[in-house]
């Protein structure tokens, strides 16, 4: 670990690299689907997202997006603190005032669907949610749905419908219901864009299983 005042001097590129590094070197080899590229991706909406919506801290947006899962409560056993408090701790090695940190944990510790969706209440929380939950839409969305199911044994589909637990079931439990839980208008509208296509997929989908196609 570096001398406390090295990192006490830096500016907000070095702390956003600074924290690329880390959260990559953590997140590495995960084969849930929170792998760095998720993280990758999210900050790329996340930016982009940013740039639309007016009076919105791209670094909070930024540093949000990075450590959105850097502690998964899947993987600590449902200890839903665990991502706030992981962030909390990596923040306070930098020169950020209480206020910039409480906002980038507070992130972390909301952002989760499966915690009921407690609404966020800054605009940069709305904004890496967006980000977060377009991941589970489009072609990538199915990627991930099926890399997931993988990861945890689950079968594609079950026809006769005895195994609630398949990834197209996964589709009707929570990815067609994702677009209505937008926060921005630029998300909404790219969460519509990619929902259509996972309602294209599942057509196919049964086309083939079918044999029609
Ligand atoms: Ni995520």
């Amino acid at each position: 670990m570096p001398l406390k005042n090295l990192w006490h001097n830096m500016n907000k590129a070095e702390i956003i690299y600074e924290t690329e590094k880390y959260v990559q070197s953590v997140l590495e080899g995960d084969g849930s689907g929170h792998d760095w590229w998720h993280i990758d991706q999210v900050r790329k909406h996340a930016l982009k997202i940013a740039q639309a919506e007016k009076d919105s801290d791209q670094f909070i947006v930024e540093m949000a997006a990075l450590l959105h899962d850097i502690a998964d409560h899947k993987a600590h056993n449902g200890d839903y603190e665990i991502g706030e408090k992981t962030a909390r701790e990596w923040l306070s090695q930098f020169d950020l005032d209480e206020q910039q940190i409480n906002e980038i944990a507070e992130i972390v510790g909301n952002i989760s669907f499966s915690k009921g969706g407690e609404p966020m209440h800054t605009k940069e929380g709305m904004i890496v949610q967006d980000a977060d939950r377009l991941e589970a839409l489009g072609a990538i969305g199915v990627a991930r749905c099926f890399a997931y199911g993988g990861n945890k044994q689950r079968l594609i589909y079950d026809p006769l419908g005895r195994d609630q637990s398949t990834s197209i079931q996964h589709f009707y439990d929570k990815l067609l219901k994702v677009k209505d839980f937008m926060n921005t208008e630029m998300g909404s509208r790219l969460a519509k864009e990619r929902h259509q296509f996972l309602e294209s997929f599942l057509e196919q989908f049964y086309a083939e299983w079918e044999g029609n196609k």
